[in-house]
């Protein structure tokens, strides 16, 4: 597992992505996104790219496997690797969406600690807290909430 400087390695991840046609058909990649991202964990087999997890700024993540490679644990390797990265960075919260019909982007998440916050019409938003103090903010609202106060 690699964690690569986008600005060097564009042409491998075009490539990767452009080997995903079929997942083109039931999700789009934010390639506009992904070209903005700062950090991405790649997962290779001989050399060749087979899964991504990226990280922009604060508060945009996505993590996408090649269809043969699904099940088999990979995307959940690289969120936990990608995590290592975002807490070194002092990023406190990550959100992640994903549609109320992609099941296994939904255990995912949820496998990875993330917590369903809000639905929007077919779109499950998720907020994963990364650091102590996003932890203890969380923790804090809960309780302010329960006794009354708006926070
Ligand atoms: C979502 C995605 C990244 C998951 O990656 P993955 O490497 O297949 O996931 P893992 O093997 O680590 O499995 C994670 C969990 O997902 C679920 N899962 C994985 N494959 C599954 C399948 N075929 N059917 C049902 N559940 C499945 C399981 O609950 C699993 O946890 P478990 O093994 O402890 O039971 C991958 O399926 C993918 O690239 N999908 C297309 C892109 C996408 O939708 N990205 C997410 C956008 S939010």
């Amino acid at each position: 597992m690699r964690v690569l400087d986008l600005s060097k390695e564009l042409d491998k991840l075009k490539a990767f992505y452009d080997s995903l046609d079929e997942e083109k058909k039931t999700f789009t990649l934010p390639w506009t996104l992904l070209e903005k991202a700062i950090i991405v964990v790649v997962e290779e087999d001989k050399g060749r790219i087979i899964g991504i997890s990226g990280i922009r700024d604060n508060y945009f993540a996505f993590t996408c496997i090649e269809k043969q490679f699904q099940g088999k644990g990979i995307g959940t390797k690289l969120i936990k690797e990608r995590n290592k990265i975002v807490k070194k960075n002092r990023i406190g919260i990550l959100y992640a969406t994903t549609h109320k019909n992609n099941i296994i982007a939904q255990r995912l998440l949820e496998k990875s600690g993330y917590n369903l916050v809000k639905i929007e019409e077919d779109i499950y938003h998720y907020k994963l807290y990364i650091t102590m103090k996003a932890k203890l903010l969380k923790f804090l609202s809960k309780w302010a909430n329960k006794i009354g106060l708006k926070t």
